[in-house]
């Protein structure tokens, strides 16, 4: 028992001796971090401050050690490493700057001039994007994490922050770490264009790394599949917004709009479109369909077609797609369009029957339904579609105002109207308006008449009056005449 007491405290001796040595060597070795790719500026501990002294900047790893270069105040002289080439010395500071550094360049460098060697020990990391961080939407992302020292490497803890600097989880696949570790980001949406963040983190030896790096993700604006409705004789503009501009996309890229119509197999192509590698758009009429229309516009980034007037056959499913490289991506618009009507038309009828018919071009989504509403009119009346119905029947016996709602969650999207005429109202007005008419115009004959008739009476009247004159003055005369004769 005392003598496995004893070994075991002579072990951790042993190991004490051991770690001690291991600081002493630590606190003369000092620790830097490099990005491969980028530069790294290593600083010259001289601590002689001899004017004239030569310094020399060596590099090791493992057993093998070179010469990068050599200097003193009137002379430089290039070694053998292999850094030397990319390498730059600050000759006021004695400062080395290694540029465009690679997972090879990590190891010892030390800085000797007349005193003892200060030594670094430069750890470095190499992150790489696939498709140089180029990909569409839906997409996924993979990042290559590597790091090379002359130290064995230590384990690795690693976080991604996205462009609105938020954790973002990610399987980590660890098969080859320390040295190597792939993370996978799945399905990158066009808004997760931007700069990112790799943190890396170790305890020991302390290695706290923030790597950025960018990403483009070509896309629409919008979710893949959007349901647009819209009532018969309404104008409607589908449009597609394209993030290349935004983003600064470089390459070229070509794609089409296609139209499926309703209930049809056949596909349409509506138009074709290519970007250029200076970000121009253009976009060509396929079709010989007369319509649609393609508004014109500057510096565009939106596919764009208006349809004046739509009619329940231009349903269907708007397809935009984008290709680059062989590889797809699209964005579709479903196009619902509702109409209603009426059997027979015409006012109604006092006893009489019609049917009003509301419907859409096409199935409806579970959480929408067509409804028709009494708004006006003697009672409340209201008809619910049946789900997955594309349309909803009322059969009317009293004029009044009609409403058709195209509901999605309780919430009204589009609506349409239809007024029923009562017929015998319109015909009552007639009535009363030919009786009143009528009336009129017996008042006026009548008036007439009277006149008429007075005017002959007075005529008449003044006619007798002077035949009764005639008569009286010829009777005069006679009377005279006698006398005379009796004479
Ligand atoms: C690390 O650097 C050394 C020295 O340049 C090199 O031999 C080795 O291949 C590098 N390791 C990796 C994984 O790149
Ligand atoms: C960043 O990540 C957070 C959390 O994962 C997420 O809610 C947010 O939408 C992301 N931001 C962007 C611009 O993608
Ligand atoms: C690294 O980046 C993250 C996200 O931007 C930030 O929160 C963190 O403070 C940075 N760490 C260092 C050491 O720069
Ligand atoms: C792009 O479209 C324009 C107009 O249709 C055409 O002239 C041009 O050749 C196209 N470019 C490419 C690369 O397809
Ligand atoms: C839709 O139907 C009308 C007739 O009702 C027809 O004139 C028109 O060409 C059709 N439009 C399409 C795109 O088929
Ligand atoms: C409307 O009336 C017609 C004919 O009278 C009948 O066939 C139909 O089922 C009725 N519809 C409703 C919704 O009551
Ligand atoms: C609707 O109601 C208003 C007032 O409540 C009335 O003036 C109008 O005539 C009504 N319309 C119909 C079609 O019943
Ligand atoms: C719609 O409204 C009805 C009654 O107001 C309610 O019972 C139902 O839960 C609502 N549905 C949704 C999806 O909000
Ligand atoms: C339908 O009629 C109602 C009530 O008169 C009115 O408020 C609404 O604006 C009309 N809707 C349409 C689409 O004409």
């Amino acid at each position: 028992m005392e003598r496995c007491g004893a070994v075991v405290s002579s072990v951790l001796a042993v190991v004490l001796v051991l770690q001690l040595g291991l600081i002493r060597i630590m606190a003369q070795q000092e620790q830097q971090t490099g990005l491969a790719g980028k530069e790294v500026i290593l600083s010259c501990k001289d601590t002689s401050h001899q004017r004239d002294s030569t310094c020399t900047w060596k590099y090791k790893y493992k057993e093998v050690s070179s010469t990068i270069i050599s200097f003193s105040r009137s002379n430089i002289f290039k070694g053998k490493a292999p850094m030397t080439h990319r390498s730059e010395l600050k000759s006021e500071s004695k400062q080395l700057k290694v540029s465009d550094l690679r997972l090879d360049d990590a190891g010892i460098y030390t800085c000797a001039c007349n005193s003892p060697a200060v030594s670094i020990s430069l750890h470095v990391f190499k992150l790489t994007v696939s498709s140089n961080g180029h990909l569409l939407a839906n997409e996924d992302l993979e990042l290559t994490l590597m790091q090379n020292s002359s130290h064995s490497q230590p384990h690795l803890s690693i976080e991604l922050f996205n462009i609105s600097s938020k954790i973002v989880t990610t399987e980590i696949l660890q098969n080859e770490a320390p040295q190597k570790y792939i993370l996978k980001l799945k399905q990158l949406k066009a808004t997760d264009s931007g700069t990112w963040m790799c943190h890396v983190y170790s305890n020991s030896p302390l290695i706290n790394q923030n790597i950025s790096f960018d990403v483009k993700v070509l896309g629409f604006g919008e979710e893949r599949l959007e349901i647009m409705y819209t009532t018969v004789g309404d104008t409607v503009i589908l449009s597609w917004h394209l993030n290349f501009r935004k983003i600064e996309w470089k390459e070229g890229f070509i794609g089409k709009l296609n139209w499926e119509p309703q209930g049809k197999a056949a596909i349409h192509e509506l138009l074709d479109f290519n970007v250029t590698t200076r970000q121009e758009l253009h976009k060509t009429k396929k079709s010989n369909h007369i319509w649609f229309e393609i508004p014109e516009k500057k510096t565009d980034s939106t596919i764009e077609v208006k349809i004046p007037k739509v009619q329940l056959n231009h349903s269907g499913r708007y397809q935009c797609q984008l290709e680059i490289n062989s590889r797809r991506i699209w964005s579709m618009k479903a196009l619902v369009v509702m109409q209603v009507s009426a059997n027979p038309v015409g006012p109604l009828s006092r006893g009489g029957k019609m049917t009003l018919l509301c419907q859409v071009s096409g199935p409806l989504p579970s959480n929408a339904h067509l409804l028709w509403e009494r708004v006006n009119g003697t009672e409340m009346e209201i008809k619910k579609s049946k789900q997955h119905e594309a349309k909803v029947e009322v059969n009317v016996s009293a004029p009044g105002l009609w409403n058709c709602h195209l509901m999605e969650n309780n919430n009204t999207k589009i609506s349409l109207n239809y007024t029923v005429e009562e017929a015998h109202v319109w015909n009552s007005y007639a009535v009363i308006g030919a009786i009143i008419g009528a009336s009129v115009l017996v008042i006026g004959l009548a008036c007439v008449c009277i006149i008429t008739g007075m005017s002959w009476q007075r005529r008449r009247k003044r006619a007798k009056r002077i035949a009764q004159a005639k008569q009286y003055l010829l009777e005069k005369k006679t009377c005279q005449c006698q006398r005379r004769m009796y004479k």
